[in-house]
């Protein structure tokens, strides 16, 4: 079990994780998606007790990740965005040796064990470095496995993957959530749907939606658009569809005309067929609009504007120039385009830091 309560992470003035509250239940696949520098990974982690919060709370399997972070340690697999391995190491030697690091004992026999789970018990022997990049993000998996935590944190375990091992992760996952408490990162929306339970949809730093797919999809499809299709003139439709008290606005579509309720709990169709048939127009279909979740998420991901500065301030120090995230929809959100380019340049340059910083992290603790 996972619950977060209002945490808050500030790295200086940046804030990246504004007050967010969820909770991840055993036997379920939590799926915590979001763009780019959305705050998966700060709030990660937090999860992990790795990083302090700045404030707020949460506890993981009952343990304070602060107060108690080396009891949620023992508890929790983490697979982090960048794998921190031992390049020269075999897989089974890297993962026997931080078995040892953990204290366990049969690392020899645990380590197998773990292989065989992630489907590389063939690749046991070979050098990390020698290793696809899906395979090593399999070893990654087995090292958050190794201690039979009770609680998984994958910080997006498919990225970088080709079509087949991405198939091949995610069923691993799924498998895995029904006797762990699970927590996935994705910026993928398709694949938290078919792969999560429930899903928290995070932007910049604030939760902006939560609840199943299937939930999800209802809520908003209740406060949808609706079609209209009715032999008439288009123009004069629009018109008097528009003139409804209930109706928002209304406007032509390859399909028919699509209309925006006033109030997303007034339905707003038993007026639209009054109009359409008293206008002698025949009404061929009158039916809500599918809402497409990945509308909803792009939606969801644009609605919440960032704070002004703070989006000028980066956008200053990055000296701005474009890079090829800058395609529709982010526009206005300078903040979103800068985390990506952040983090772009900590995975091109600073990979390898970063994991032997990790690793540095690992054997200290
Ligand atoms: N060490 C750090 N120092 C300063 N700012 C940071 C640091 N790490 C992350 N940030 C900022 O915090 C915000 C959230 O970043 P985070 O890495 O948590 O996002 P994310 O959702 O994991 O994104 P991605 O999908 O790109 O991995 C971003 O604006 C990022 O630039
Ligand atoms: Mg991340």
């Amino acid at each position: 079990m996972i619950e977060v309560r209002n945490l808050v992470k500030k790295y200086g003035e940046v804030t990246a994780v504004r007050g967010i509250s969820f909770d991840a239940k055993p036997g379920q696949v939590t799926g915590f998606l979001g763009p780019n520098g959305a705050g998966k990974t700060t709030t990660m982690r937090m999860l992990t007790g790795f990083m302090p919060p700045t404030s707020g709370k949460a506890t993981v399997a009952g343990y304070d990740v602060f107060e108690q972070s080396m009891e949620v340690r023992k508890r929790v697999g983490y697979l982090p965005e960048s794998v921190p391995l031992y390049r020269d190491m075999t897989a089974r030697n890297y993962l026997m040796y931080m078995g040892e690091i953990r204290g366990l004992k049969n690392v020899r026999a645990k380590a197998d064990d773990v292989l065989e789970r992630v489907g590389l018990t063939r690749r046991a022997q070979s050098r990390i470095r020698t290793l696809s990049k899906g395979m090593r993000q399999r070893v990654g998996l087995a090292q958050a496995l190794l201690h039979d935590p009770q609680v998984l944190i994958l910080d997006e375990p498919t990225i970088g993957l080709d079509p087949i091992q991405v198939l091949e992760i995610r069923d691993v996952v799924r498998q895995l959530g029904r006797d762990h408490t699970l927590l996935f990162s994705t910026h993928i929306l398709s694949e938290a749907e078919q792969v999560c339970d429930n899903l928290v949809i995070i932007n910049q730093g604030q939760i902006v939606a939560e609840g199943s797919p299937a939930q999800l999809r209802a809520e908003l499809e209740r406060g949808g658009r609706v079609l209209v299709r009715a032999e008439g003139p288009v123009e004069q439709m629009i018109a008097a569809v528009s003139a409804i008290p209930t109706v928002a606005h209304a406007e032509a579509a390859v399909e028919g005309v699509v209309v925006t309720p006033r109030d997303a709990n007034v339905d707003p169709r038993p007026e639209i067929a009054q109009v359409v048939v008293q206008n002698g127009w025949r009404l061929v279909e009158l039916r809500p609009l599918a809402v497409n979740l990945e509308e909803i998420f792009l939606e969801l991901t644009r609605q919440v504007a960032p704070a002004a500065e703070e989006a000028s301030e980066r956008a200053d120090a990055d000296g701005g120039e474009g890079g090829d995230e800058a395609g529709e929809g982010a526009r206005e959100d300078g903040a979103r385009e800068d985390g990506a380019r952040e983090d772009g340049a900590r995975e091109d340059g600073a990979r390898e830091d970063g994991a032997r910083e990790r690793e540095d992290e690992e054997a200290k603790s």
